[in-house]
């Protein structure tokens, strides 16, 4: 039998695989996904089930940790994320070095990667003695995480930072954002629901282009910040987690233009990149993405809940009844992905569409998390190395600059 690892040296080929769309890049216990089918498990659990029953925190203890926590697990947890949630005050200065408009995802990469540089004693860049800390640097990740796209908000907007709370994770989010908002939303319990479900809905995702680039960091030896930091750089590109943000703008360039949709279908079947159908389509999925489809239904009982209607909705709605019903969609399997209902409730919840992305962020962050830990307690890991099929010139002679036309 042939070892896939000595593939090359036993056989010596080289399989060309653009984009690894084929490649098993790792072995990994912690996200089942069957594109084919529609199929989302997260260490076994069913996504609609965890949608239904759990909520954001104990998915991401789930999904770091493997088991759903016991009762003390989660009291624990949760304590650990509140107790973490603060910024250091040297740290809350890097915001005053961004312009007041800087892109959200730049900030949120510059400063998720300080954290490497601020607490360097749980950032060695020593898979052993980083894993020692590893429990305490998981809740750091994830509470800070959430605690900086909060801070973004509110330096955006001029206004000062709000310290957290003893409160839930989700509620602190909104307390650390909204402040003044939260009061008013702290008595519809289907606001911080609807939070939770955003939330848990990206809690991981299997090898998409940022668990990917967070392996692929952490596979040099890189610590737990470093290699959040650069997965939220891959999560930032429109056809990733920046879709949400598109989304939201193709939707409400449809409103001003008074178009049913139809421009833009026409545009999307051109084949061209950059007028693709944003929120439709995925890498993995050949069937509807069973998050866009918890996430839809959602739509409608927040928009309710709060005594919203948004016209985007409809607009949406609209959109994806007529992709279906259309050859180019049909034949090609594009369905809507996580990103195209997403943003409605987003938009409910008084979220500006700048910040979709670093949300996807806060609710990625467990998946990087333990994609970096399966990488990091691996003995038998090895640096991510793939390589290519050269296609540049063959060997050719130096010719020095005098002598070049
Ligand atoms: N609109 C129009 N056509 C599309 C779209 C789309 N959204 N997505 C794919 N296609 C077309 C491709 O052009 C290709 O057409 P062809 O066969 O005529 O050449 C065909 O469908 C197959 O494309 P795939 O190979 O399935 O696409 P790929 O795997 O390269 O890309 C991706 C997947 C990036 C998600 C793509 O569907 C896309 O760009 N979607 C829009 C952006 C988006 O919503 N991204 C979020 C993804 S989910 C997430 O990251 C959380």
């Amino acid at each position: 039998a042939i070892d896939a690892r000595n593939l090359r040296k036993d056989t010596g080929y080289l399989f060309y695989d653009q984009g690894y769309g084929n490649t098993g890049s790792c072995e990994s216990q912690i996200t089942y996904l069957d594109g084919d089918n529609g199929i989302l498990r997260h260490r076994g659990y069913p996504i609609e089930q965890l949608a239904e029953q759990s909520e954001f925190v104990e998915t991401a203890y789930l999904v770091i940790y493997g088991e759903l926590p016991s009762p003390e697990q989660r009291k624990r947890f949760g304590t650990m994320l509140r107790e973490n949630a603060a910024i250091d005050t040297q740290m809350m200065r890097i915001f005053d070095g961004f312009p007041r408009g800087a892109p959200p995802m730049g900030m949120l990469t510059s400063i998720v990667s300080s954290l490497a540089a601020y607490y360097p004693h749980l950032a060695t860049n020593n898979f052993e003695k980083d894993l020692a800390n590893f429990d305490l640097t998981a809740a750091m990740a994830i509470s800070k995480i959430r605690t900086i796209v909060a801070g973004i908000y509110r330096y955006r907007h001029g206004l000062p930072f709000n310290y957290p709370k003893d409160v839930p994770f989700c509620d602190n989010f909104l307390h650390l954002m909204f402040s003044e908002p939260y009061k008013e939303y702290a008595a519809i319990p289907e606001v911080t629901r609807a939070l939770n479900l955003i939330l848990l809905l990206h809690a991981d995702h299997e090898q998409n282009c940022s668990t990917s680039t967070v392996r692929m960091v952490g596979s040099s030896g890189a610590n737990l910040f470093t290699s959040l930091a650069a997965g939220i750089c891959a999560l930032s590109g429109p056809l990733h987690g920046g879709a949400n943000t598109a989304v939201m703008q193709m939707l409400q360039a449809i409103h001003d233009e008074g178009d049913d949709g139809t421009r833009f279908i026409a545009a999307a079947k051109s084949g061209s990149k950059a007028n693709r159908l944003m929120g439709f389509g995925h890498a993995v999925y050949r069937n509807y993405d069973p998050r866009a489809r918890i996430i839809g239904h959602a739509c409608d009982v927040v928009l309710n809940k709060l005594g919203k209607t948004d016209p985007l909705l409809d607009i949406a709605k609209r959109l994806e009844h007529s992709a279906l019903n259309d050859e180019y969609f049909l034949s090609r399997k594009l369905y809507p992905n996580v990103d195209f209902y997403s943003g409605i409730i987003m938009r409910a919840l008084g979220i500006p569409t700048e910040l979709f992305t670093t949300m996807f962020a806060i609710g990625r962050s467990p998946g990087w998390i333990a994609n970096w830990k399966e990488v990091a307690s691996n003995p038998k890991g090895r640096i991510y190395r793939p390589r290519q099929v050269y296609v540049g010139p063959v060997k050719r002679d130096y010719v020095p600059i005098g002598k070049r036309g």
